[in-house]
């Protein structure tokens, strides 16, 4: 197995806080590794180090076999390493059409990049029939698909999506699982922050729990999955572990 994108040791702090304590964390080519820990252990600190939108003061991140720690963001996004913020940050006074157009401004390719947001379209026609329209005029869920389509108009070789169903309807909810899994079953690799346990540990390959800013547990998700009694100790009781939220993850892969 090949770690397409790989992290050892990493520390970060904010001042005199840290937020990560040597934290590492690997991905494998065509994964889905998932994250998960209560408010405040580090996840989203975590995504933006791997970024590079914050720096980290100890530890090392290799992408594709190279060592990155020390390159740019916006490199980072033209290797292929691409994030779905929290909180989505979908631009709202922009049209649909020009949120996504960000997320190929990186590219040449005029053809294929019409040709991929026309896609887009013809999977969500809600954003088709809104293409002109505000981002604002949509709801968080469309919202949310609007910034998941963004970033795969990057290209993505792995995507990271921070908390994508944080506030949405249940029928949201399922949509984004939905393309999660769509989209890893196509190849890509994915590193999912998730407050939905449950969900995020039936669609994942292999997970990581952080607890104030270190690995709590790290393994195989099936194997945490059936450990509820682990995972309410870290996730504060708050985990969506019955059975209902468990669908078995479909023999796909
Ligand atoms: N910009 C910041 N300045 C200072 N402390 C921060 C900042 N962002 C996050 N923190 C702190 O770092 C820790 C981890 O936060 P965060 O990565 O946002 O956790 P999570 O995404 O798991 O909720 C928390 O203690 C948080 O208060
Ligand atoms: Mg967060």
């Amino acid at each position: 197995m090949t770690a397409i994108l790989s992290v050892s040791e990493l520390t970060v702090a904010y001042g005199r806080v840290t937020a990560l304590h040597g934290v590492s964390l690997s991905a494998e080519e065509g994964e889905i590794v998932t994250v998960l820990g209560a408010n405040g252990a580090g996840k989203t600190t975590l995504l933006l180090a791997i970024m590079g939108a914050i720096s980290a003061a100890r530890g090392a991140i290799s992408f594709r076999g190279a060592d990155i720690s020390g390159s740019r963001t916006h490199q980072r996004v033209a290797q292929g390493l691409v994030l779905v913020p929290e909180g989505r940050q979908v631009l709202v006074s922009l049209t649909v059409e020009e949120n996504l157009l960000l997320g190929a401004h990186l590219r040449r390719d005029r053809q294929a990049v019409s040709d991929e947001i026309a896609a887009i379209y013809e999977r969500f026609p809600n954003l088709a029939q809104r293409r002109h329209t505000a981002a604002a005029s949509l709801s968080g869920g469309e919202q949310q698909m609007v910034a998941i389509g963004r970033a795969m108009l990057a290209r993505p070789r792995v995507l990271m999506l921070d908390e994508p169903s944080l506030g949405l309807s249940p029928l949201f909810v399922s949509k984004v699982f939905d393309l999660i899994e769509e989209m890893n079953r196509r190849g890509l690799t994915i590193v999912l922050v998730e407050q939905n346990t449950g969900k995020a540990l039936s669609v994942a390959h292999s997970a990581t729990v952080l607890e104030l800013g270190k690995v709590a547990v790290s393994g195989n998700s099936e194997a945490l999955r059936n450990d509820r009694r682990l995972l309410e100790a870290y996730l504060g009781g708050t985990a969506e572990t019955s059975d209902e939220h468990l669908p078995m993850r479909a023999s796909s892969q």
